[in-house]
């Protein structure tokens, strides 16, 4: 037993039953509302070709180090992520201090559950709205005036967030390993293949060429400052990484598992799904005369003008919004585990529905500033817009990049190279350099770069 595997500790909790559990379980939490609601409604907002290439870029030269590094810390510290961080802190650097990272990220998660179930209960919404055939044979005012029958009403939207939150806390209270296995295991590949069903609706219903053109074809003349910092955030954000999620998912892999490989196919699928549903999206909008600039509305007036055109379009809506919620679901899930593990870890003998139930009230409650955003507050705007605009700003532009700075300046230049070369296993040796190089040089100048540049335009 080489001196490393003595170091390795029994984990506080269990362990994924297997690899296969782990990567679902990592696939669940990073494809979700990212990928189909915001990828396609901020690529719209940022003018798409120039904003997509930088989101690419960013994914793979910045997102993907960091979720190695998340996973690793993870499984070398085998607790929640303020408890591993304040651990590995001393180990590697001597100092607990770093704790501080693991409770930001836990404030971060906070903050962005809140609005995240808002817009995940809009989603539930769209099951019955389809059911109900509300979308047959709709045109452009019609679908508008459905989504703002929804959002337009505080009462109705926050029906929909309380149903969502109720429905995340539950699985939450039963620990994450129950359950989700399952969801994610068929539900995700369900969602792919309607993705793909609407795609074959879009090249031949849809302005293709046109879709294809604005998601392409970089016109750099349309990225600011700041549409480079949402890129940044986005592509933390849509792999869920910078606020210790996938750390604590990682306190329950297995030694033997490949983190390098792991993230590189999770990365790889979730980047997918995200251009599929720009795909989707664009040749229906260009089509139909919409907005590409929609804004958060984007999805909920594109799509059902697809299904209100398609034959059996009502239970098409209807399927596909269930499992989009399903993919929202095992996203929310994921957001909440940090601050529930936390609470479970610190104060012995808390049981685990105890500690979700408090956490998803204060959610629940903070969620109230983004319902009231799109009717009786959504004239109360400052810096960035409504309450919600600013959550999402902060969290995902601000937050995110900043823990992830952190995280990977934490794994690249805190850690030995040793300990990390334990984790990742060397064997692969040029990734194993990749990496390195990336989470000591290229991931931190980068993110300082894109802040310094986009201060400017704050
Ligand atoms: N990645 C998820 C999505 O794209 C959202 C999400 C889940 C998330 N967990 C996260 C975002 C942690 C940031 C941090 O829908």
């Amino acid at each position: 037993m080489s001196e490393s595997d003595q170091k390795r500790r029994v984990s506080l909790h269990g362990q994924w039953s297997s690899h296969l559990a782990f990567v679902l379980a990592v696939s669940g939490s990073a494809v979700g509302l990212g990928n189909i609601w915001k990828f396609p409604y901020i690529a719209g907002v940022n003018g798409g070709g120039a904003f997509v290439l930088v989101y690419l870029v960013c994914v793979f030269a910045i997102g993907l180090p960091i979720m190695m590094s998340e996973i690793l810390m993870g499984r070398r510290g085998r607790r929640n992520p303020v408890a591993t961080m304040a651990l590995l802190g001393e180990e590697e650097g001597g100092t607990r201090h770093w704790g501080i990272v693991g409770v930001i990220g836990v404030a971060a998660g906070f903050f962005i559950l809140s609005y995240y179930s808002v817009i995940a209960g809009w989603v539930v919404a769209y099951i019955f709205e389809g059911a109900s055939g509300a979308f047959e044979g709709a045109d452009t005012d019609q679908v508008g005036q459905i989504f703002s029958r929804i959002s337009g009403s505080w009462i109705v939207t926050g029906f929909w967030h309380t149903l969502f939150m109720t429905l995340t806390v539950f699985v939450v209270a039963k620990g994450v390993e129950k359950g989700l296995e399952r969801a994610v295991r068929i539900l995700m590949p369900a969602l792919i293949g309607m993705l793909l069903l609407l795609l074959v609706y879009s090249m031949i219903a849809g302005d293709f060429a046109r879709g294809l053109a604005f998601l392409f074809e970089p016109k750099f003349s349309e990225l600011t400052g700041s549409g480079v910092l949402v890129a940044l955030g986005h592509a933390f954000f849509t792999l869920s990484v910078g606020m210790g999620a996938v750390m604590a998912y990682g306190a329950y892999l297995p030694a033997e598992s490949s983190i390098g490989a792991t993230s590189v196919a999770v990365v790889i699928a979730d980047t997918a799904i995200a251009i599929v549903a720009g795909l989707v999206i664009f040749p229906i909008v260009f089509a139909n005369g919409l907005d590409p600039a929609a804004g958060p509305g984007l999805i909920f007036q594109s799509l059902p003008l697809a299904f209100g055109q398609l034959p059996g379009g009502s239970i098409v809506a209807s399927v596909f919004f269930l499992l989009l919620s399903f993919a929202a679901w095992t996203s929310a899930i994921s957001l909440m585990e940090p601050a529930v593990v936390w609470l479970v870890e610190r104060q012995e003998g808390l049981p685990r529905y105890v500690a979700a139930s408090v956490v998803g009230v204060l959610i629940w409650l903070l969620g109230f500033l983004t319902v009231f955003s799109t009717n009786v507050l959504s004239e109360f705007t400052f810096f960035k817009g409504t309450f919600f605009e600013n959550i999402d700003f902060v969290t995902s532009n601000i937050v995110l990049p900043i823990g992830g700075l952190a995280i990977v300046v934490f794994a690249g230049w805190v850690m030995s190279a040793n300990s990390t070369a334990d984790e990742l296993d060397p064997s692969v040796g040029i990734g194993y350099r990749l990496w390195r190089l990336s989470a000591r040089f290229i991931a931190p100048i980068a993110v300082l770069f894109i802040f310094l540049n986009a201060v400017g335009v704050l």
